[in-house]
């Protein structure tokens, strides 16, 4: 087979976090720490995962950085936007995910991570009333005040490769319109034409991340990179996208879960999800227009697991119209939990002539130790992806996502089964390191 060229992971990459709060604050900490030798990137792929490469005699297990070339954290460094002017020590401290002891060794480091102006509109998240925000004519010139954030960025700290990331509020449900959002050409119009209601903050960050010729992911559920358009842009400019949405908690368990009743043919009912969360993603959430982008994400994950279409027996029963398991998903703001989320799963199963059951899962989780390593895997696998010469939407990703982009426009479908996507990821990665991609049992 023909080797994947792929560019070296030489020189410093440059990290742009939208967004300095409670998930961006714990993942530059951690990576500091890690630096230091002080803490150990538990969760992270990137830096504990052994694929088998080779088979037979011939198998072996190896890091992804003994397979392909990957930065080492040294390299990194951090940039980001955010619409509270405090830098990211101040914000760690004040996120209260972490403790005292374990920011205060890189406080030096963290103290110089100062937010940039935030491209921010108030009416995609309401709750927020920061001041540190751009002042802009329109949408066009919001884009071209990032393009030039994100030069000077690189300009300053001399790195030679970019990522840009959003771990920003969740914005407003904007839904697809295929009149702006499915052409290039309609989505810059509509930028020139300052068009606050189909163009999202976000969208104006993707744009010109792509434009300045860094990879984009999406870690909230917003519509952003998930449209036509923006596709259409990261074919032009030869860069990956990915997204949407940091699969962390429960949407983990729930696509680790749902193959169990798929694999041995047990039926399902009904899957109701809930949660308290008390930290200030919860409180945007709290807001229904920015809790239903959260819901449709979160909503999509058993749809392609469980089919009813395929199982009408076991999955086509439930709610109202009877034609489909009911599956709901809240999510309550309740302060005093802050960022230690706790979420509950009832599931409704049935069983040998249809007789009911019920699986209970309760997840004492913290929402943003589960979300840093998946920021650093992000981040890294995007950029060996643009080293590779690959872009457009990096489907390998989707082991990451709640809700992974798949072009909806041709009727493909998302892979939401976590043990799928796991081989997604491995095959990728063999096939960059120059082995053959394969599903024997490891
Ligand atoms: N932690 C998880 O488990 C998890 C899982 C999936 C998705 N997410 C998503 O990750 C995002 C971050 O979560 P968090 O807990 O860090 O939230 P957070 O509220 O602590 O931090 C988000 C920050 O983004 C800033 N912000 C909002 N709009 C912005 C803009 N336009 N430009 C720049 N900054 C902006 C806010 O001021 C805030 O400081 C949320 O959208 C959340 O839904 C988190």
């Amino acid at each position: 087979m023909t080797k994947i060229n792929v560019q070296k992971a030489e020189g410093k990459l440059g990290v742009l976090v939208v967004g300095l709060g409670a998930v961006s604050t714990t993942f530059m900490t951690g990576v500091l720490m890690v630096r230091k030798g002080l803490a150990k990137p538990v969760g992270s792929m990137t830096q504990y995962d052994k694929i088998r490469v080779g088979r037979g005699a011939d198998k072996k297990y190896l890091h992804y950085n003994e397979i392909v070339s990957m930065p080492s954290l040294n390299d990194i460094v951090f940039g980001a936007w955010d619409v509270y002017p405090a830098n990211a020590y101040e914000s760690a401290i004040n996120c209260e995910v972490l403790k005292e002891k374990d920011i205060e060794p890189v406080k030096d480091e963290l103290v110089k991570i100062v937010p940039m102006k935030a491209a921010f509109d108030k009416n995609y998240a309401k709750r927020l009333d920061g001041n540190n925000v751009k002042d802009c004519k329109d949408r066009w010139d919001m884009v071209e005040q990032i393009r030039e954030d994100i030069r000077k960025f690189k300009a300053e700290t001399g790195a030679s490769r970019l990522v840009v990331l959003w771990a920003a509020s969740t914005e407003i449900y904007v839904p697809v319109d295929e009149k702006i959002h499915y052409h290039l050409a309609d989505l810059e119009a509509a930028m020139k034409a300052d068009d606050r209601e189909h163009v999202a903050p976000s969208m104006c960050y993707a744009y010109a991340a792509l434009k300045e010729g860094a990879p984009f992911i999406m870690g909230a559920p917003n519509t952003t990179v998930d449209i036509p358009a923006m596709w259409e842009l990261a074919e032009q400019t030869k860069l990956p996208i990915a997204g949407k949405d940091f699969k962390t908690g429960q949407t983990l368990v729930k696509s680790g879960f749902s193959p169990i009743l798929g694999t041995r043919c047990l039926g399902l009912s009904g899957w109701f999800s809930t949660n308290i969360l008390g930290n200030r993603d919860g409180l945007v959430l709290d807001e229904p227009a920015n809790f239903h982008t959260k819901e449709v994400s979160k909503l999509s994950t058993l749809e392609t697991i469980l089919k009813p279409d395929v199982q009408p027996d076991l999955y086509g029963h439930g709610n109202d119209e009877d034609t489909q398991y009911y599956h709901k998903v809240r999510i309550n703001y309740y302060p005093p939990r802050n960022d230690n989320k706790e979420g509950w799963d009832n599931i409704d199963i049935f069983g040998w002539m249809g007789y009911p059951m019920q699986i209970k899962i309760n997840f004492l989780c913290r929402d943003s130790i589960l979300a840093a390593p998946l920021c650093l895997d992000l981040v890294l696998l995007s950029d060996l992806a643009h080293r590779a010469g690959r872009y457009g939407i990096q489907r390998f990703l989707s082991f990451f996502l709640k809700a992974p982009m798949h072009d909806y426009t041709q009727g493909e479908e998302a892979v939401n089964h976590l043990y799928q996507q796991y081989t997604m990821l491995k095959n990728e990665i063999r096939e960059l390191g120059g082995y053959e991609a394969d599903e024997e049992i490891d």
